[in-house]
Parts: C-alpha cells; sequence; structure tokens
C-alpha cells in the first residue's frame, strides 16, 4: 500500500516537471508595452529589434520571434518569447508592461424611438453628424445590408486617414475596414478579409449609425424602420474577432490604427477577465484614445447577475450595460385540454397543424443509451422514432431546440432554470416556459395516453422598462475599488438591427434561414446605443473631451423603472437619455493630470506612467497635485467599497463641475439618501458668472455599519437650477462577508 501511495507521488511529481518542461520551452505570444510615442516612430522597428536581441541573445531566433510592431499611436510590439525572455524584457526601464496575448471574447427598432431620438427629430446639425467616424473593433461588416447604403451621403470627411484593405464595400457610409489576425489563425468559418461571417460587427456597427431601413424585421417580429443612434455618421470597422475569439494582440493593433486614422469614438463589444490596466489592452488602447480626445465605449460583459463580473472597468472608458426595453418577445404553448403557458423566444414559424403529439425527454428517451440526461434532452438520449414529429419538453433551455431538430422533433418546449427577460431565437417552433408553469405542463402529460400541443408564432407585450437586464455584467469592479463600474445602461435586450447573411439566423449549421435583420442581445448590443449616444452629443459639443461627453451621458440618465437588489452596480448611473444629455448644465471634467495623479493614487509605477503618457520626462507624482478624497478622479458617480475591517462609513469626495448651461447661473443641492447615508455637500450652493467656469464641492458621506440591509447603502446628489438637473449617484458597498 505504501509502495503505491509512493508510486503515485512520483508519477504526480513526474507529470509536473513535464508540464513544466514544455512550458519552459515552448514559445508563447506576449505583448510588449512600451507606452506612448516618444520619437519618430520609424526607428522603432530596429529599437524592438534590438530590444529582443539583446533578450534572447540570438540575431535569427530574435527576427523570427518578432510578429508585430506597434508604432501609430503607442509604442510596443508582439513577440513569441520564453519565460526567462519575458523576465528580462520586463525588467528594461523603457518597458511599460509584458504580458501574454489572451483571448477576448464578443459581449453577444424601436429602441431609439423609446430613447427619445424619434425618427422626426429634427437633426440640425446632420451636417457635424456626418464628419464623425465611428470605429469599431468587431467581426467585421456585411457590405450589403440595407442600413449601410450611402445614397445621399457627402465626401468622406477630409480628415479621414482610413481605408479598405481586401474590401470592396467600402463607400460614403463605410469608410474604413481593415482585418487583423496576427497568427494567420482562421478557420473555415473565417474570411481573411473585414467581411462579417457572423453577423455581430453588422449589427453594432448598423445599431450606432445604420441608416434607415423601412419595414424591417426577422421574418414579420418585430416590424419597424431600424436604424442606427446615429444615422449621418461614418463607420469604420476594425475585424478583430475571428471564430477563435479577438485575440489581445489584434485588438491593440486595431487600437493603434483606429486612433492614427482619425476615428472620433470607439466602440468595443467585447471583452475578458479584468487585469490591471497596463496589461489589458483594452485599457491601453482606450487610454491612447483619450490622450487624443477619443472616448472608448465598451460593453460591461454578460457574466450577470453575478457579482464583480463587470469587465473593462478604466475609468477613461465608458461601461455599458445592457437595459430591457418595453417590448417583450413571448411565444404561447396551447395544450391539448385547453390550457395554454405563456414562454418566451423568439419564435419565426407559424403552426401547419391545429395541434401536434407531445411528448417529454423523460419519455423519449432511448433505452439503451445510459449516458446523458434524457429529461434535459441532451444530445443523442433520446429515442428518433419517438421523437418523429412531435413536440418534445425538455428540462432546460439552451439548444434544445437544435437537439430536437437533428433528432427529427417537430417543436420544443423548454424549461428555463431560472425567469429571464430575454428571449433568444429557435430553429424550429420553440418557446422557453417560466419555472412556475412546469406543473401545469408536466400534469398534463401524465393525464392523458395522447398528449398534444402546438406553438403558436411569437407575439410582442409591453412591459415595463427600463430595467437592467439579467445577463448584463454587475460590479464592484475589482481593479480601481473606488470607481462605480458599469457607468451607463442602454438597451441590449432583443434589439433588431442589420445581419449577415453569411451566417444563419440562429446561428446553428442545422438552420437553413438568414436573414438581413435579425434579433440578439447582450451587453454588446447596448454598448453601440451609447457609443451612438456619445457620437450625438459629441456633434453638438465637438470641443468637449470624452470625460465631459461621458459625465454628459451619466448625469441626465434616466433612473431605471425596476431598481434590483445591485442597484447601482447593475445599471451604473441609469439608461442613456441622448436628448438630454446634449444640455447636461454642468459637466464634471476630467484632464490628463488629473488621470496621473489619480494612477500615482493608485500605486502604478511612477516611470510606467511617465512612458505611457508619452513625455521623455519621468513623471514624478510628487510634482502632482495630489489626488484628494476617497477616490482621487472627478468622477460623475462617488463610489468605495469599505475595508472588511471598517466599523463605520466615512468617505469623503472631492468635485469640480463646469458651467456649460447659462453664464448666469446658481446651483442648489439636493440629497435623497434612501438607507441611511448621511451627506454633507460643502458649500450647499454654487454660483456662476460665465459659460466654462469651474467651482468645487465636496462630499462626505457619513454613516453607522448596521449589520442589516442590502449590500449597498446609496444616495442621489442632484444640483439644480431652474432648467438643469444634474445627478450623481453616491454608493456605499458594505464590506462583503467572506
Ligand atoms: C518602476 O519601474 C522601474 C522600471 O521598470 C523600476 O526600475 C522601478 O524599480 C519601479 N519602481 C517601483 C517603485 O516599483
Ligand atoms: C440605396 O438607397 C437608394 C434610395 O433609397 C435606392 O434607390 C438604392 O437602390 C439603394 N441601393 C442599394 C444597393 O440597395
Ligand atoms: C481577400 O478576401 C477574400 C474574401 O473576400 C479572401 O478569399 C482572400 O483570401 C482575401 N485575400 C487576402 C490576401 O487575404
Ligand atoms: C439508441 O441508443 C443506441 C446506443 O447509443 C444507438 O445505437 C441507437 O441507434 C439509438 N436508437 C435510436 C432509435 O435512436
Ligand atoms: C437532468 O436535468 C434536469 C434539468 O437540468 C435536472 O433537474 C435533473 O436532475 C437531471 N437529471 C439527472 C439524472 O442528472
Ligand atoms: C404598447 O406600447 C406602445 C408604445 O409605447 C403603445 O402604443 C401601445 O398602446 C401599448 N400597448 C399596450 C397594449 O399597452
Ligand atoms: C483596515 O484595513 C486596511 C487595509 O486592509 C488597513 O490599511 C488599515 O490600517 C486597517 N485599519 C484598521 C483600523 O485596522
Ligand atoms: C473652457 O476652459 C478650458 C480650460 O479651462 C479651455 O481649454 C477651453 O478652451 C474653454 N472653452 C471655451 C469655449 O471657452
Amino acid at each position: 500500500m505504501f509502495r503505491n501511495l509512493l508510486l503515485l507521488v512520483f508519477s504526480l511529481c513526474l507529470v509536473t516537471t513535464l508540464v513544466h518542461g514544455s512550458n519552459d520551452n515552448e514559445r508563447k505570444e506576449y505583448i510588449i508595452y512600451m507606452g506612448g510615442l516618444q520619437g519618430a516612430g520609424t526607428s522603432a522597428m530596429v529599437d524592438h529589434h534590438n530590444m529582443l536581441l539583446t533578450a534572447i541573445g540570438d540575431e535569427e531566433v530574435a527576427r523570427e520571434s518578432k510578429l508585430y510592431t506597434y508604432r501609430k499611436s503607442f509604442n510596443g510590439f508582439v513577440a513569441k518569447l520564453l519565460p526567462n525572455e519575458v523576465k528580462r524584457l520586463s525588467a528594461e526601464k523603457r518597458v511599460v508592461s509584458v504580458f501574454p496575448s489572451t483571448v477576448r471574447k464578443l459581449h453577444t427598432t424601436r429602441t431609439w424611438d423609446f430613447l427619445g431620438l424619434s425618427e422626426t427629430l429634427s437633426r440640425e446639425n446632420a451636417k457635424r453628424e456626418s464628419d464623425i467616424v465611428i470605429g469599431l473593433l468587431d467581426s467585421g461588416i456585411w457590405p450589403e445590408a440595407p442600413s449601410f447604403n450611402d445614397t445621399g451621403y457627402g465626401p468622406v470627411p477630409i480628415k479621414w486617414r482610413g481605408k479598405c484593405v481586401n474590401f470592396t464595400g467600402c463607400n460614403r457610409k463605410v469608410v474604413g475596414a481593415k482585418y487583423f489576425n496576427l497568427n494567420q489563425d482562421y478557420s473555415d468559418r473565417d474570411t481573411p478579409s473585414p467581411i462579417d461571417d457572423t453577423g455581430h460587427g453588422t449589427h453594432t456597427s448598423s445599431t450606432a449609425a445604420g441608416v434607415f431601413a423601412k419595414d424591417a424585421s426577422l421574418h414579420g417580429l418585430g416590424t419597424g424602420t431600424a436604424r442606427g443612434g446615429v444615422p449621418s455618421a461614418r463607420i469604420a470597422m476594425y475585424k478583430v474577432c475571428w471564430d477563435s475569439g479577438c485575440s489581445d494582440a489584434d485588438v491593440l493593433a486595431a487600437f493603434d490604427e483606429a486612433i492614427a486614422d482619425g476615428v472620433d469614438l470607439i466602440s468595443a463589444s467585447m471583452g475578458g477577465p479584468s487585469r490591471s490596466f497596463f496589461e489589458d489592452p483594452i485599457a491601453i488602447g482606450s487610454f491612447h484614445a483619450m490622450k487624443k480626445g477619443i472616448l472608448t465605449s465598451c460593453s460591461a460583459g454578460n457574466d450577470g447577475p453575478a457579482a464583480s463580473t463587470v469587465e473593462n472597468v478604466a475609468p477613461w472608458i465608458m461601461t455599458v450595460a445592457a437595459s430591457g426595453i418595453d417590448r417583450q418577445f413571448r411565444t404561447l404553448a396551447t395544450l391539448g385540454n385547453g390550457k395554454y403557458i405563456s414562454g418566451i423566444s423568439i419564435n419565426t414559424f407559424s403552426p401547419e397543424k391545429k395541434m401536434y403529439p407531445l411528448t417529454s425527454g423523460a419519455l423519449a428517451a432511448n433505452v439503451s443509451e445510459r449516458y446523458g440526461n434524457a429529461s434535459a434532452c441532451d444530445f443523442g438520449t433520446l429515442d428518433q422514432n419517438e421523437v418523429m414529429g412531435k413536440i418534445v419538453y425538455c428540462l432546460g433551455s439552451n439548444g434544445q431546440d437544435y437537439t430536437i431538430k437533428r433528432t427529427g422533433g417537430a417543436g420544443a418546449i423548454m424549461m428555463l432554470d431560472s425567469d429571464t427577460d430575454t428571449a433568444y431565437s429557435t430553429v424550429i417552433p420553440g418557446t422557453s416556459i417560466f419555472p412556475r408553469d412546469s406543473k401545469l405542463i408536466e400534469q398534463y402529460i401524465s393525464s392523458t395516453k395522447n398528449p398534444q400541443a402546438v406553438i403558436q408564432k411569437t407575439i410582442t407585450i409591453n412591459v415595463s422598462a427600463p430595467f437592467v437586464a439579467s445577463f448584463s455584467s454587475r460590479g464592484p469592479q475589482i481593479i480601481s475599488l473606488n470607481i462605480l463600474k458599469p457607468d451607463i445602461s442602454a438597451p441590449g435586450v432583443n434589439i433588431l438591427a442589420a445581419y449577415s447573411t453569411l451566417t444563419t439566423t440562429t446561428g446553428y449549421p442545422n438552420d437553413d434561414r438568414h436573414t438581413v435583420f435579425n434579433i440578439i442581445s447582450g451587453t454588446s448590443m447596448a454598448c453601440p446605443h451609447a457609443s451612438a449616444a456619445a457620437v450625438y452629443v459629441k456633434s453638438f459639443h465637438p470641443d468637449w473631451s470624452p470625460a465631459a461627453v461621458k459625465s454628459a451621458l451619466m448625469t441626465t440618465a434616466t433612473p431605471m423603472k425596476i431598481i434590483e437588489e445591485d442597484a447601482e452596480l447593475g445599471s451604473g448611473s441609469g439608461q442613456i437619455n441622448p436628448t438630454q444629455a446634449v444640455n447636461p448644465g454642468l459637466i464634471y471634467d476630467i484632464s490628463m493630470s488629473d488621470y496621473i495623479s489619480f494612477l500615482c493614487k493608485e500605486g502604478y509605477n511612477h516611470t510606467a506612467i511617465g512612458l505611457i503618457v508619452g513625455g521623455t520626462d519621468k513623471i514624478d507624482c510628487s510634482k502632482f497635485k495630489p489626488a484628494q478624497g476617497t477616490d482621487g478622479l472627478n468622477y460623475p458617480t462617488m463610489y468605495t467599497k469599505l475595508h472588511s475591517n471598517s466599523t463605520s462609513i466615512s468617505a469623503t469626495f472631492y468635485r469640480t463641475v463646469t458651467n456649460v448651461g447659462y453664464a448666469m447661473s446658481v446651483y442648489t443641492s439636493k440629497v435623497t439618501s434612501l438607507s441611511g447615508l448621511l451627506v454633507k455637500v460643502i458649500p450647499e450652493t454654487l454660483k456662476f458668472s460665465k459659460l466654462n467656469e469651474s467651482q468645487s464641492f465636496t462630499v462626505e458621506v457619513k454613516g453607522s455599519l448596521e449589520p442589516t440591509g442590502s449590500k449597498q447603502l446609496s444616495a442621489l446628489l442632484e444640483w439644480s437650477d431652474s432648467k438643469y438637473n444634474v445627478k450623481s449617484h453616491i454608493v456605499i458597498l458594505r464590506p462583503l462577508a467572506d
């Protein structure tokens, strides 16, 4: 027995050694990030090669290991490295960070009316809007979608330096299209061009800036005029997402080019696990964009409702959660006994018969198949003869319609694990029913020899909105503990927009439907709505900084109608209200030196901060006005997460607002505190005598930590004059029990 144990220990050691051994000898792809451009970009290639040569020690290996150079908007390169070379390069004075290139993923027509930007709204500034180019980092674009028709567009803005690479779909609407795949890592579902093979990039681009497309619908569902939020703006697509995902190296390459091409805003509906800002390609890219006055708007992620799932959390990013609109897609299943169940799905099929035989996964189980869960209709568990031509009831709602179609079934009634607000397309007649309705159908099936059912074509109903989508990622963020994320919400549930006919309606290979418009959900869909809203604001205020535009959207946002326990940790400041955001009254602006003070306060290495900012001098954090208060940044929300040893609440926020309303104005503060927070605003009144004037104030938050109550305490600070109402949410997160 002892011998066996020893043997086991020995073999475990062997395995560990082998694994380690192979790791040490295998070159992996790393990004060597060196901060801003320091001087002439042309010498960068030589410089990078020399650094690699020093780290690797062999001219030829150094040459072969280098994959890409970033030198248009920031400095760095991509190389295949061994662990000891990573160490050597990390120790270089001029290097900010060396991090592995990982893979990120995409965060997969009435919406603009719902948000107040109606079709008939006069757009006096359409001319300025048409000078704006939105750069999207996504899966490409399907040029034949009617949303990208350029009839009536003026010439491409003169400042535009982008181009179209291996793409014939560019016109005056789609003014740029490039693709990035450093590894040449193509599957048979990837086209090596900016063409959209999946529909995602086409959907996000047309949501942001598609032209009016009348009578858009998905096989008759959601009918209306599909259009982007800023239909006059131009689109530039940077394809970085492929069948295998979106690699960090490609994402950074796209930022490098987009900034240099002259985009006015970057919209990125993708993400991955949060990392320290200077090891995160989206945080790095968006920082350099911000330096050039370009706001980056990103999706918050689809990992909700679990806490601490929010992604893309750097303070210079606008992090967008998904909200639901007032329209829901419901699909009725009528049973043979005349009772019906209202499920949720997008079912474009009308029934061909009055009734179909009904069975369940459990009843149709293949008795000689011992693996898998037949009740859940797992693939391969059902007896084809029992399923053929029938509607099948399955426990679970994640692709059962696909399995039932492959097994020859006529339809699927799928039972959700928990309630949901989001409908998904089914590949055969299908509906997903809520857990509370399972008894009704189960009792019916067992009550009769010949159960029957029929699934109707989907209808739409009105629901109370906005609310935060269940899938939308929630705070608190884990990188900057004193900055509230997500920032804002925008519609992301069941959004109709243009699609690529290179894929199928559901994306399943056994779907033979292709659609010009499709209804899909995700914070991916929310992000381009917020991006468009930012462009809309920018078209009225071309000189506003990215932080000012974001502030305008945040302080004018509409509160959620249905407030869940997560509150602001789910919705941020609320749902975008683009027309209000054009006239916010006051803005919370943030300059580059404010960000430097913030990064110093957050403990980032001052040598690294100097490189990132791109000056030739080192940043001496002591020479910058120290970031004051609990969070150290002039953010439109005020937030902190208490330390686990805190016994009471005490936080101070220093803020400065700039007057963009009326020259002569007086704002008074009002605090609404729902959870016992004591909030003191000093001074309580702010007087402005001219436009662009700034005034500072302090917010002191105190309170006792009662052992019961919700996990966060919130209050709302409003600065109001006769016309404007500038809202800032204050959120204090309790220490979480371990
Ligand atoms: C900051 O980074 C530089 C260069 O990598 C390094 O030499 C220095 O020790 C770091 N400073 C601190 C305080 O970590
Ligand atoms: C673009 O729109 C114009 C005007 O509505 C129409 O005449 C033209 O056929 C459209 N072009 C394409 C390629 O659909
Ligand atoms: C250009 O795109 C086409 C598809 O549109 C693709 O077949 C071809 O391989 C691409 N060419 C290059 C050089 O990548
Ligand atoms: C049942 O399962 C067995 C074993 O996997 C398989 O060989 C057989 O084809 C299945 N029968 C039907 C009717 O699906
Ligand atoms: C099969 O799946 C259902 C739904 O997920 C679950 O409730 C049930 O316990 C599973 N059965 C087995 C045997 O795993
Ligand atoms: C649903 O909402 C639309 C638009 O807000 C409204 O016109 C319609 O009357 C509503 N329908 C019902 C049944 O409430
Ligand atoms: C509470 O914890 C923080 C960090 O965890 C520490 O800096 C602080 O000194 C602690 N305070 C007390 C009173 O223990
Ligand atoms: C507003 O003030 C900022 C800095 O205080 C300045 O850069 C900007 O030009 C001013 N704008 C106007 C319209 O006066």
